[in-house]
């Protein structure tokens, strides 16, 4: 299976084998980021993005093509994310696997990027159905039972931010670079009293699994802005302070959803998989480690490559797919958003409804 990848800032393509039972091997993998172009901004601006991903993404196809010695007739499929996603960048990678499925006369899969990352610890791990996912990146923090391949229930999202943002936004702020998570956690290692600034504590108290990350970057902006000519010691200190909160957080609503996977599921394995580019701090795991640890769970993260956005796991859950006999049309659309679980986005619009649908 060939799988591609752009609803971001990363493009990358990568050729997975599925053996019927389970057992995945990672043929070729590539992927580039777009880290150095984004700076300047201290985000993601879409249409640098998606010209970025267009110039890349059919040479990233063939490089890993040769990689694996494989012409594209060889493969048994192709599979793309569709969406959630920047558009522009979704439809580099969407278009280009038309192109290859057309060309080629294999099937096109439309993969949920959302479903990727759920699916990505069984590219390194025998981890049977169900698990608990935490996704925890740039544009994504939910909480979702995964009970099976197109069988996911969110029981939480976040109503603002992703936590990946607030590590961003805050970093900022504080005039750290981006992406702002590694900066952040860098700074708080030299934090003198890391109790200094007082935040929020998001939603505390609130039932529920949702997320909300906005008191928080408004707090520590005010926080900021209050210090006269501010220096490294006041970063480090603020740094750590923002560190803990979102760790705390995290964590708090995490132990909710565990909790009620226990009672929607008595009998279930009691496994926590943590995801997403989020997932690679320290304090952040350190957090959930103990409250898992509190509840009977296990914990595991993917290796840090496939915790962030790649390929593989595109290419997996088109291979988890086609095994069930799953295919798309030609006409499969690119989304900007496209949750998980529709029927419970619909019902229950964690990140608001608006005019496109419920965001991811
Ligand atoms: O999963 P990812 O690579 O891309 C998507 O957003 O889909 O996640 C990137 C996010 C960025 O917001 C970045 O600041 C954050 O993950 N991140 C971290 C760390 N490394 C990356 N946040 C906190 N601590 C880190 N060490
Ligand atoms: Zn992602």
């Amino acid at each position: 299976m060939l799988g591609l990848e752009s609803s971001c800032d990363d493009t990358a393509a990568a050729i997975v084998r599925r053996a019927p039972d389970g057992s995945v091997t990672v043929l070729a993998e590539r992927v580039v980021g777009q880290d150095a172009a984004h700076a300047p901004y201290g985000g993601v601006v879409p249409e640098i993005a998606a010209r970025a991903h267009a110039e890349r993404m059919d040479t990233l196809a063939a490089e890993v093509l040769a990689e694996a010695g494989l012409a594209p007739a060889e493969l048994d499929a192709v599979a793309a994310t569709a969406g959630p996603g920047l558009i522009g960048g979704v439809m580099a990678a969407l278009m280009t696997a038309k192109g290859i499925a057309l060309g080629a006369g294999i099937p096109l899969i439309a993969v949920n990027h959302l479903e990727g990352h759920a699916l990505s610890p069984r590219l390194t791990h025998q981890l049977n159905f169900p698990y608990l996912l935490l996704l925890v990146s740039g544009g994504h923090t939910q909480l979702v039972i995964v009970e099976g391949v197109g069988a996911m229930t969110r029981l939480g999202s976040t109503i603002d931010d992703a936590a990946g943002e607030a590590f961003d936004k805050t970093a900022k702020i504080m005039g750290l670079g981006f992406p702002g998570g590694p900066a952040v956690e860098r700074a708080a290692r030299a934090a003198r009293d890391p109790a200094r600034f007082a935040l929020p504590r998001m939603l505390a108290g609130k039932p529920g699994c949702d997320f909300s990350f906005a008191g928080l970057k408004t707090a520590a902006r005010r926080a900021w802005e209050a210090l006269d000519a501010p220096g490294d010691i006041d970063r480090a200190d603020l740094a750590a302070a923002v560190q803990t909160a979102i760790a705390v957080h995290l964590a708090e609503r995490t132990g909710r959803a565990m909790d009620q996977y226990a009672d929607r599921l008595p009998d279930a394995p009691r496994t926590l998989v943590i995801a997403g580019g989020v997932a690679a701090n320290q304090t952040v795991r350190a957090a959930l480690a103990d409250a898992a640890a509190a509840r009977g769970f296990t914990w595991l993260a993917p290796p840090l490559k496939y915790c962030t956005d790649n390929a593989a796991m595109i290419a997996l859950a088109g291979a988890e797919r086609l095994a069930l006999g799953w295919t798309d049309g030609l006409d499969a659309p690119a989304r900007a958003r496209w949750p998980l679980d529709e029927a419970a986005a619909a019902r229950d619009p964690a990140s608001g409804s608006g005019r496109k649908g419920p965001k991811a």
